[in-house]
Parts: C-alpha cells; sequence; structure tokens
C-alpha cells in the first residue's frame, strides 16, 4: 500500500504529533509499504492531492488535525483515512460538548462549567480543590489542578501567570482524589485498563512523554467490577460518538467510593502513539505489536 502519513501541524501538541508519525511511518515501512510523510502546513489538500496515497494515517493530534477540519477536508477530495470522521472528531475534541453528547446516555462523567479564564482571578469557580482545563486541548497542555493551598505546577496566585492562560475559556471540574485509568478502543473491542502512576503525583505533559516520569499498570491492579466499566464505558463512548478505528478513553477512579467513583473525563479520537504512549502498550500487553497495531488501524480504515 502506499499511506500518507500525516503529522506535525501546528497544534501544541506538534513534537507529539511528530513522534506518532515517525513512530507509524517507520513501522509501515518495516512491514513493505511505501509511506509518505507529510508535514502538515496550510498547503496539506495539494500535497495530498500530489501524492495521492491508497490511504491517510492520521498522526495528528489537536487542532485542525483532531477536530474534524482536517478529516471535512479529506472527505471533500475522496481520500481514505484513518481514525474518527468529521463528527466525531468535532464533538470529542470538545470536552462540554462530549459531556452533552454522553450524559444523557448515563455515561458518568464530572459536573463543572466553563468559565472566563480572567474571572478565575476574581474567585474560584468551584470549592477547591478543582481542575482547570482548555476545552480543546490534549496531553495535558494547559491543565492547572487547583488544591486547598496553591496547586501542582501553576501557582494560582492573583497575579501569577499560568499557561491555562493562554486560553479566553476553560472548563473547570471539581477535582476527583484517587486513579487515573485509561481504555483503548480498537475496531470493535476494548482492550484493556491501564493505571497511571506519575512520580509527581500529576500526570501533566513531561509525566506523559518523559521515560521514568511515570508507572504504567497495565492491566491495572483494581477490582474486576471498575476494569469491566472502564471497558464498557470506553465501547459505549466509541459508538455514541461514532468514533471509528481507535479511540482512547480517559477516567479517574475515586477509589474509596467504588464504582459510584468512576468517572470519564473525556475520549481521544488521535490517541498518541508514541513509544509511551497508551494504545500501543495495551495492545502489546495482548500479543500485538506495533507494526500489527498500525496496520490494523490502516485495514480497519480500508474496510
Ligand atoms: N492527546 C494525546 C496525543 C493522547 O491522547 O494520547
Ligand atoms: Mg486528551
Amino acid at each position: 500500500l502506499h499511506v500518507a502519513v500525516l503529522m506535525g501541524g501546528w497544534s501544541n501538541e506538534r513534537p507529539v504529533s511528530l513522534m506518532s508519525g515517525n513512530g507509524v511511518a517507520d513501522a509501515l515501512e518495516s512491514r513493505g509499504h511505501k509511506v509518505t510523510r507529510i508535514d502538515m502546513g496550510r498547503d496539506i489538500a495539494q500535497r495530498l492531492a500530489e501524492a495521492a496515497p491508497d490511504v491517510v494515517f492520521n498522526a495528528l493530534h489537536g487542532t485542525p488535525g483532531e477536530d474534524g477540519t482536517v478529516q471535512g477536508m479529506m472527505d471533500l477530495m475522496g481520500l481514505t483515512y484513518t481514525h474518527s470522521g468529521l463528527t466525531a472528531s468535532v464533538i470529542a475534541i470538545d470536552k462540554e460538548l462530549t459531556k452533552q453528547a454522553l450524559v444523557p446516555h448515563g455515561i458518568p462523567m464530572p459536573g463543572g462549567r466553563i468559565v472566563k479564564s480572567e474571572d478565575i482571578f476574581v474567585r474560584d469557580p468551584l470549592p477547591r480543590p478543582y481542575v482547570l482545563k482548555p476545552v480543546n486541548e490534549g496531553s495535558s497542555v494547559g491543565v492547572a489542578i487547583v488544591t486547598v493551598e496553591g496547586n501542582y505546577g501553576n501557582p494560582i496566585g492573583r497575579e501569577t501567570v499560568g499557561p491555562w492562560q493562554a486560553f479566553d475559556h476553560l472548563l473547570a471540574e471539581p477535582y476527583i482524589r484517587g486513579r487515573e485509568l485509561t481504555t483503548a478502543v480498537l475496531g470493535d473491542s476494548a482492550l484493556l485498563v491501564t493505571e497511571l502512576r506519575p512520580k509527581s503525583g500529576f500526570y501533566d505533559f513531561d509525566a506523559k512523554y518523559t521515560d521514568g516520569m511515570t508507572d504504567h499498570i497495565c492491566p491495572a491492579d483494581i477490582p474486576e467490577e471498575i476494569a469491566q466499566a472502564c471497558k464498557d464505558i470506553a465501547l459505549k463512548a466509541h459508538r455514541l460518538l461514532g468514533c471509528r478505528g481507535t479511540s482512547r478513553s480517559d477516567f479517574r477512579w475515586d477509589d474509596e467510593q467504588g464504582i459510584d467513583g468512576l468517572f470519564l473525563l473525556e475520549v481521544n479520537t488521535q490517541p498518541g502513539m508514541t513509544p509511551l504512549s497508551l494504545v500501543p502498550e495495551q495492545a502489546r500487553a495482548l500479543g500485538m505489536d506495533y507494526a500489527t497495531l498500525v496496520e490494523a488501524i490502516v485495514a480497519e480504515a480500508l474496510e
């Protein structure tokens, strides 16, 4: 096959996408496929038209490669591409829209509300502790946990500058104590549950992409009831949003509350494919190596 691997772009997750994309491209080449690596710029449509691949592997993260924009363009061009299409991407990139789509179907997600960033300087939007996050970023870019006394990473003193200030609006959610879990969906099944134990206490950008900063326990050492619930919710969310190929659902679980303490945070339609990423890790734990996973995602797009 001739596969164009789309990567890079200009989102805050550009470096992550380059790692994902080059990993995918290397794996496809190792399996004998012809690969065109495309670092996405404004001339993307022209370059895809020139490459005329059999299929596009979308390894972009963040806007505009994960939010439906690139998907809509590829639909117009009649290209076959991996991962979710336009509608699922538009909804899933937005954590607030995702709640509106999933909570009415009984999927447990934290409450919270959208606040103007400048108002955070006037008063706390929720009782502490709470989390502030941009609605449409990934890899924990711009996320702050506001604890009772200051927070991790971005002290929120009234005059303090934090990365979250780059966003006009933020989603404020109650902080859920306890544990960080994630479940991948591949094709029509949920894979496993991984628990992330960041050594710093906060699974932020550095903890996600620096080897050794987070212990990954896969499969997680949690009660079967919780593991099954994560898999059921991940698969149900994937289907309700109309995701395709693969997605990854991230959870918080307050282990003092049993099943009532489990909350879906978000669905990632373009989950990371870097060497430390979680979908490849769960596939590997089930006996599927990285290159086989990449080929499976491509095969799903061609179905
Ligand atoms: N946003 C990153 C790439 C992930 O979900 O894995
Ligand atoms: Mg995400």
